[in-house]
């Protein structure tokens, strides 16, 4: 039976593997839904993919998510690499997205997050870490220039991913159209909104009024990011529940980004059982 007009059908068949643990039917060839406990249990399952795509392939080229959401991940990461489990010497990584207006040092730049929670910690050679420059002069010229190292890398072998509260993916946030490759974009004022709260709970003179938080970045679009070979998109906590349900079984749509994983040959959904709770 043909589908209706304008939906794109995509079957999404999610199996028990006997351990608690969800896996995807691959006879349907679908999205693969992992469907886990738990935040800590996400984060290990993500590091351990990581540490095996590593381990395959040790010039892996990775595209990497700044958040709340992989922060344990990283974690996992770091402690792999302490007990001589993970060798980053030959990866390359590349951030999806930097504050526009933020400088390296900059306590809410994504530089900053990378390195307290990776870099500073594993033998990633600095100039395999790629992150936008948000704070360049000309962000247009930056935008280029990340989308020729990103190319000029082979796009991302394994583009791991968080997922915002609206369906955001790096920054780019729902709206009428999606750009395809780096570019500026507008944050939303719910996106806004939300890290400028959890800024003012940890660090409450950084941005003294919603006014001071940055107002755009610098991301990856989706159609670098879907050039990657294989996505992990990572979900945790209830919070993400419609956002992961309209992302997997909703229609492809520019009002929600996620969305479009679907038209992805091999993305692996990795979430938490709050996050899956509508799926
Ligand atoms: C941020 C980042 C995204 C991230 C998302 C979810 O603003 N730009 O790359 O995946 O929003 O963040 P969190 O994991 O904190 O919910």
């Amino acid at each position: 039976m043909l589908p209706p007009p304008g939906r794109l059908v995509h079957e999404v068949a999610i199996v028990a593997d006997g351990s608690g643990i969800m896996g995807a039917d691959k006879k349907e060839r679908p999205m693969e839904v992992q469907v886990v406990p738990s935040f800590a249990e996400m984060s290990r399952r993500g590091a351990a993919m990581i540490g095996a795509a590593i381990a395959e392939r040790p010039d892996l080229v990775l595209a990497l998510p700044t958040g709340a959401t992989p922060i344990a991940l990283y974690r996992e990461l770091v402690a792999a690499y302490a007990q001589g489990q993970a060798n980053f010497s030959r990866t390359q990584t590349f951030n999806l997205d930097e504050y526009c207006g933020l400088g390296p040092d900059h306590p809410a730049s994504y530089h900053t997050y990378m390195r307290e929670n990776l870099w500073d910690h594993v033998n990633l050679p600095p100039e395999q870490a790629h992150i936008p420059n948000g704070a360049a002069a000309d962000p247009e010229r930056e935008c280029e220039r990340y989308e020729q190292a990103v190319a000029a890398a082979g796009y991302p072998d394994l583009a791991v991913l968080g997922i915002g509260h609206n369906g955001h993916v790096g920054f780019n946030e729902p709206g009428a159209a999606l750009r395809s490759t780096v570019h500026v974009a507008d944050l939303s004022a719910e996106t806004r909104s939300l890290a400028f709260h959890a800024w003012r709970d940890l660090s409450p003179c950084l941005f003294p009024q919603l006014a001071a938080f940055p107002t755009h970045a610098i991301t990856m679009g989706m159609g670098t990011i879907l050039k990657s070979r294989r996505i992990l998109l990572l979900a945790s906590g209830a919070g993400k529940a419609q956002a992961v349900c309209r992302a997997v079984n909703g229609d492809v749509t520019t009002r929600l980004p996620a969305s479009f994983l679907q038209l992805h040959p091999r993305v692996t959904l990795l979430v938490d059982t709050a996050a899956a709770a509508l799926l």
